[in-house]
Formats: C-alpha cells, structure tokens, sequence
C-alpha cells in the first residue's frame, strides 16, 4: 500500500512538471498595431551605402524635422549595413566606435527627443550584405540589445543564410523580439525568394517583394552574380501581389531612389506617386540636408502621402496598359478613389478618360466607382487645382510629358 502510493504521489509530480512544461506556448508572432498605414522614413543604404555614423544619422533627424518631412508624417531614421563593430567575448554586439562613439543608445536618445524614430539593421545569416557579425545564433542575444538601446524598427537581411528556412529563421527573429519586450517593426528583407506574402503577415510588418532597387527610372543593372531594379521594373514585380497587403503587413518594393539625382523631376514624382498607389512604405533614400525645392516638394505632397497612408490599406491596382500610357486605381476611405495616369513611354501623351465607359472596379475588395450613380469631385494632386466633377457626360483630358504622372483623387460627394 504504501508503494501504491508512493507510486501515485510520484506520478503525481511528474504529470504536475509535465503539465507546466506544456503551459509553455512560444510566441512566434510580431507585435501587432505598429504599422497600420504603410511605415514613412529613411534609410542611409540607397545614398550611402556603408558609410554611416553618429553625426550623420543624427543630422538626418534635423533634416527630416527642419525641412517639413518629419510633419508631413517621416518618423523612422533607419541605420542600414555597416554600423556594427565586433560582438564581445560573450557574444554581444557592439556598433563600431569609431562611427558611432557614443554608443546607439544615445543615437536612439537623439532621435527620440526630435519626436522621431530609430530603426536598425541586421542579417538573418552568419554576417550581413556587408559582410558585418549577421545575427545567426545571436537572435535573442541582439533583440535584448536593441531593445535596451531604444530600437523602434529592424531591417532584417537575408545574405550568408546557407541551408537557413526563411520562414522559420523570421519567425525566430519576431520571437526574439516579442520576448525582448520592446515594440519594434519587423522589416523583412529577403527579396521575395520565398514568397514572404504568403507567410509575412503575422510575422513582419512588411516585406521586401524583390532585389534591389538600382537609381534609374527604366533599367536593370547586371551586378554578375546578382541584378538590381529600375523604379518601372520593381514596378512590374508587384504583379499579383496585393491581396496579400493590408494594414500591418505590407508589400515593399524597396526604398526610394527620389532625389538621389539620376531621375528628373517628373521620374521623381511618378516614382513617388507609384509607391503611394502601391500602398507601399515610404522610406526615402536620399540626402535629407541637401535637398532641392522639388525634391521636398515631392516627398511632402501632403495629399500623395493621404492616398499612401489612407486608412483601409488597399494596395492600388493597374486598370490599363496601351502603348506606355498605364492607369492605376485605389480605392480610399469614405468611397474616395486616386487614379493615376503614368506615362512610361519616352514621348508626351494625352489623356482622355471618359468615365462613361471605364469601369474602375477592385475585384478583390468589391468596390465599384460607379460613374453613372455616383458624383467625385476631382483634384489634380500635383498641380494642386480642382478639376470639376467626374461625370459620365465629360471626360478628364490631360497631357503627360515622357516618363511623368497625373495622380487624381476622386472625393465622394454624393
Ligand atoms: C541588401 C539589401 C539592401 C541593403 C544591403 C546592405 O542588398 O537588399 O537593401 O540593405 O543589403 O548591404
């Protein structure tokens, strides 16, 4: 009898231990609510490649404050490569003393204190792009530090990741950082390999749908081993994929080449206007101290950043394509839509839409503009003018010089 119980009271125990240990649930998902409008900033990567540091980066924040941008809704200043130095004997990361002597946390406290954001970037693999410590086997150890340096967003990179899953190598990464504590937007960068959209959404914030943007409006750059993307060309590879965006999971199709000098103005401004109807993150690229008067004109539009940032999250959709001349629509808040006509082609072209006979319909969230039931007022959204009503009885006409936009938003009357 008294094995019988003792048997039983060990049994006891080991169900109890077992019964903890299954209470264990691992958290492999982002923090939620913190991108629910595509995230706005900037990165160092597009302009200066490895070449960073703490007077910089902390410059930048100025800038983005001094020059508008910081009101017209920037909040991330985004450290790419080449900010680290060595890890310490314990495995800790440290950035590199001589660029950033005083540590990141007093970057972080810089940043904060202009109202603003820091964001960072590491490598899911050995070392990073740069060939930098990458956070292979570090995961939990490099979220603990960001987080207690006051880290707001991380780029995560996908170089050096021989025999690595990316869904599985994410999803530790967001687990790391849900454990460290600290809210902090999940970037994810691995190009689109593995089709992010398909499994991103409860693990990033955004995601990376292609290679490398490359500082053209029309062109693919040969690096050998590898190719980078004119602004048309990512343009093209977001076919198929907006059902997979909404708020808090984006598509990115990489940071901005606006401003950085080898688009004109009007390159600049279609640029800029795709990625808004993209519903895509607006992360400029460029050097935020020097910029010309259209170049902040650009990336301040007030009302091109309304239709980026409108609250439903609806990536916009490609109604046509015919000889160059390409027209996109995105249905907003309160039954408004933005159209944009975007002429690729290298010669001027003439608008003429008639809302009689175009049907602007989204497939995929049901919505219909309804021309014939429906009254918009119409505004030019970068020449700022009213253009009277969307009727069925008169067409919107215009002309588009080469490789420039019309972006109009449609607000419901009745
Ligand atoms: C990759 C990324 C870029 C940039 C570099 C840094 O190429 O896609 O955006 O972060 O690495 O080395």
């Amino acid at each position: 009898m008294k094995k019988l119980l003792a048997s039983l009271f060990l049994l006891g125990i080991s169900l109890t231990t077992m019964a903890q240990g299954n209470n264990y649930v691992q958290d492999y998902t982002k923090y939620q609510d913190l991108a629910m409008t595509p995230p706005m900033g900037w990165n160092s990567w597009n302009k200066f490649a490895c070449n960073v540091d703490e007077s910089m980066i902390k410059q930048m924040a100025d800038a983005m404050v001094s020059t508008g941008m910081r009101d017209a809704g920037y909040t991330y200043i985004n450290i790419d490569d080449c900010w680290h130095g060595d890890r310490d004997a314990q495995g800790f990361i440290h950035p590199d003393t001589k660029r950033f002597p005083n540590g990141m946390k007093a970057v972080a406290d810089y940043v904060h204190s202009k109202g603003l954001k820091l964001g960072i970037y590491s490598d899911a693999g050995s070392q990073t792009c740069g060939g930098r410590p990458g956070s292979r086997g570090y995961e939990f150890q490099d979220a603990m530090t960001y987080a207690s340096w006051g880290i707001d967003y991380l780029k995560y990179d996908w170089c050096n990741t021989e025999g690595l899953k990316a869904e599985g190598a994410y999803k530790t990464i967001t687990a790391a950082l849900k454990r460290a504590g600290r809210p902090i937007v999940l970037s994810i960068c691995e190009w689109g390999n593995d089709e992010p959209w398909k499994w991103g959404q409860n693990v990033g914030h955004l995601w990376r749908t292609t290679g490398d943007i490359y500082n053209c409006f029309d062109c693919i750059k040969d690096h050998g081993s590898w190719k980078a993307f004119g602004v048309m060309q990512i343009l093209d590879k977001q076919e198929g994929l907006r059902q997979y965006a909404g708020p808090g999971h984006w598509n990115d199709p990489d940071m901005m080449e606006v401003g950085n000098g080898a688009l004109t103005p009007g390159e600049d401004r279609a640029h800029f206007t795709m990625w808004a109807m993209l519903a895509a993150p607006l992360i400029a690229g460029n050097d935020l101290r020097s910029m010309d008067k259209h170049t902040i004109e650009i990336l301040t539009n007030k009302e091109v950043i309304a239709v980026n940032q409108d609250k439903l999250g609806i990536q916009g959709f490609k109604l046509s394509a015919e000889d160059g001349l390409e027209i996109w629509a995105k249905p907003l808040q309160g039954g408004d839509w933005a159209i944009a006509f975007l002429n690729r082609a290298t010669s001027g072209k003439k608008v003429d839409f008639n809302w009689a006979t175009q049907k602007v319909y989204d497939e995929i969230n049901k919505l219909d503009a309804a021309f014939g039931t429906t009254t918009y007022k119409i505004k030019n959204l970068w020449d700022k003018k009213d253009k009277g009503t969307a009727t069925t009885k008169k067409a919107f006409k215009g002309d588009i010089p080469a490789h420039d936009i019309i972006a109009l938003r449609l607000t419901k009357t009745k």
